[in-house]
């Protein structure tokens, strides 16, 4: 495990992380906080918000892409091609459109987009439009440090791939169960990826979103995986 800094993760509630970088820049993971009933009230407004990354465009990811983009005005807005045309059109400054398997230069830092086994439908004003395909993002620090969002996602045997070209230490994974992972499959997710630290996201906010932590921690243990999980609630920092 490397010592190199990382990030200083806040957990935003759903799968909303902000993360404040080394250099005192603030990277946004998944733009939804003033629908998101998972995010503590003093934490919807940003002293800055330097770069924000979007895996795919259901509302729960993205809803206030457009309206924090504008107000904080990014170095950077990533998404798949097709989400980038859209926030655009919007007036979105700044989009950095990738796809699956490309790399970016953002804030210094190294992002790649991955594989999610997701969909990505956009709806605006109650008409779907063509959204791309789902993604999930490693982030790799100037320092080494490198860590991954996998977005909404079933688990894919891929991941191990993930492990051997990116090497995360830490991810985000989804355990809610219905619409992503179950915290069974999680579990999994972290042998293929070899990390040494999960935390679980995409859980509590809906009924439906029946995973959990705890269930994650149980099925780590029965499957002899060595990861420990770090349970955030919203608000909470790691
Ligand atoms: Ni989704
Ligand atoms: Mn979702």
């Amino acid at each position: 495990m490397s010592h190199s800094p990382r990030p200083k993760f806040t957990f935003l509630g759903h799968s909303t992380v902000r993360c404040d970088l080394p250099d005192g820049k603030v990277l946004l993971m998944e733009p939804w906080v003033d629908g998101n009933p998972s995010c503590p009230d003093e934490l919807k407004s940003f002293e800055r918000i330097d770069a924000m990354l979007i895996t795919h465009a259901h509302a729960d990811h993205m809803a206030d892409a457009v309206a924090l983009a504008k107000k904080y005005k990014p170095e950077a807005v990533v998404a798949n091609f097709e989400i980038c045309e859209w926030l655009a059109a919007q007036g979105v400054e700044n989009v950095a459109p990738m796809n699956i398997g490309g790399n970016r230069k953002v804030l210094g830092m190294r992002v790649s987009m991955v594989r999610a086994d997701h969909s990505s439908g956009l709806e605006d004003g109650g008409k779907y439009y063509d959204g791309g395909i789902a993604s999930g993002f490693v982030v790799k620090l100037a320092e080494g440090y490198t860590f991954y969002h996998a977005g909404d996602t079933a688990l894919f045997s891929d991941m191990q791939l993930i492990a051997e070209l990116y090497r995360p230490e830490l991810a985000f994974l989804p355990i809610g169960d219905v619409f992503t992972m179950d915290p069974h499959q999680a579990a999994k997710a972290c042998r293929f990826l070899g990390v040494r630290h999960v935390v679980p996201i995409h859980w509590g906010t809906f009924p439906d979103l029946t995973g959990t932590p705890t269930q994650l921690s149980k099925e780590l243990r029965d499957l002899g995986i060595n990861c420990d999980v770090l349970t955030l609630q919203p608000g909470e920092v790691y």
